[in-house]
């Protein structure tokens, strides 16, 4: 496969379009059969539900080119389960799982000149994504919807290297306890644009978002869950219902565990214990382990043994095998890499 003549080391974190794209169109109660099209533009009515209620909802995974030559994607059956479980939340027709995998296969597959190489740093971006499209006045939901998948490339998350970023807790919100929080709704995004802009204005990286109801426990940022190492080594992810289940930190809990053979704890995380911890990261797609040096709590700051200039160990080793895995360098559990 001849890929796109591209500087890939040189692109950044936005949108390029591509040759292909995905679209299922749901009307009449039914899913039609999807296409891949060429227009990377959508017509729609001016009283559409997701232009006026802001029913929509989106996932986001990648396609990588293994050392060997393979195109692979990672473990896109947790992204269409997540997005079938938020669709049933918004009160949208779930796209069924095997045709989202299905889908994902062959929108890869149709823009496989746009994956690219190996080794650049760079990978193709995946963004499935679903809204109700006809008009709708009375606030219910849409009868007709589009599932799409749009793909982009996307350059190396950290160029010249990875830093440490700091942190300020938010003053915000994200997510209330019997709220949208745990599914992937454009909505929390939309009330997430604010806090991230005053928080890049006050000179920090990311917002910490802690829980709204007691404002004592470590929800997640804007775009990411949080991952702990404790001094004893030990690995410690928030547990909450009204996060988003990031499949990238149920990944490196594995990966902590079956990989590394570190203890590994799934439980809620005060903030008053967060100073005692050794490292702190953000998991995600985008990339991976972000290593957090510091964390400011209102002008008081808790600075992580691991420092500002390095990530701390064990989280570059779970960096390393995860990533390790994903480009087909490590042999992976059964199932998280498939083949295009
Ligand atoms: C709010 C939020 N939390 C966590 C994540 C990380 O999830 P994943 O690892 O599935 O990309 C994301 C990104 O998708 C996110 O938007």
């Amino acid at each position: 496969m001849e890929k796109k003549n591209i500087d890939w080391a040189s692109i950044g974190f936005g949108y390029m379009p591509t040759d292909k794209r995905y679209v299922s169109l749901y009307k009449d109660g039914a899913w039609d059969q999807g296409a891949l099209v060429d227009d990377p533009n959508i017509v729609l009515n001016e009283c559409a539900c997701v232009l006026q209620y802001a029913q929509t909802c989106f996932e986001g995974l990648k396609a990588y080119t293994t050392e060997d030559g393979r195109t692979v994607c990672f473990r896109p059956d947790l992204n269409a389960e997540r997005m079938y479980d938020t669709a049933k939340r918004l009160e949208m027709p779930p796209f069924p799982k095997d045709r989202f995998v299905e889908a994902v296969k062959q929108v890869i597959k149709a823009n496989e000149a746009w994956v690219p190489p190996y080794g650049s740093g760079a990978t193709l971006y995946l963004r499935p994504y679903m809204f109700g499209s006809n008009a709708v006045i009375g606030v219910k939901p849409a009868d007709e919807y589009q599932f799409r998948i749009l793909t982009t490339p996307v350059g190396p998350y950290f160029k010249g290297g990875v830093k440490p970023i700091t942190l300020c807790v938010s003053d915000f919100d994200r997510a209330a306890p019997h709220g949208t929080g745990h599914i992937k709704a454009g909505l929390n995004y939309a009330m997430s644009l604010h806090p991230i802009v005053e928080a890049h204005k006050a000179g920090f990286d990311e917002n910490m978002y802690l829980d709204a109801a007691t404002r004592t426990k470590v929800e997640e940022t804007g775009g990411a869950n949080f991952l702990f190492v404790t001094k004893d080594n030990k690995v410690v992810t928030p547990k909450s219902n009204s996060i988003l289940p990031s499949i990238t930190r149920r990944s490196l809990m594995v990966v902590a565990k079956e990989y590394l053979g570190l203890e590994v704890e799934e439980r809620e995380v005060y903030f008053d214990e967060v100073k005692d911890f050794a490292e702190c990261g953000l998991c995600g797609t985008a990339a991976v382990i972000s290593p957090v040096g510091k964390i400011v709590d209102h002008g008081k700051e808790i600075c992580f043994p691991s420092g500002m200039t390095e990530m701390g160990p064990t989280i570059s080793k779970l960096r390393d095998t995860l990533t390790g895995i994903q480009m087909g360098k490590i042999e992976g559990p059964e199932g998280w890499i498939v083949e295009i």
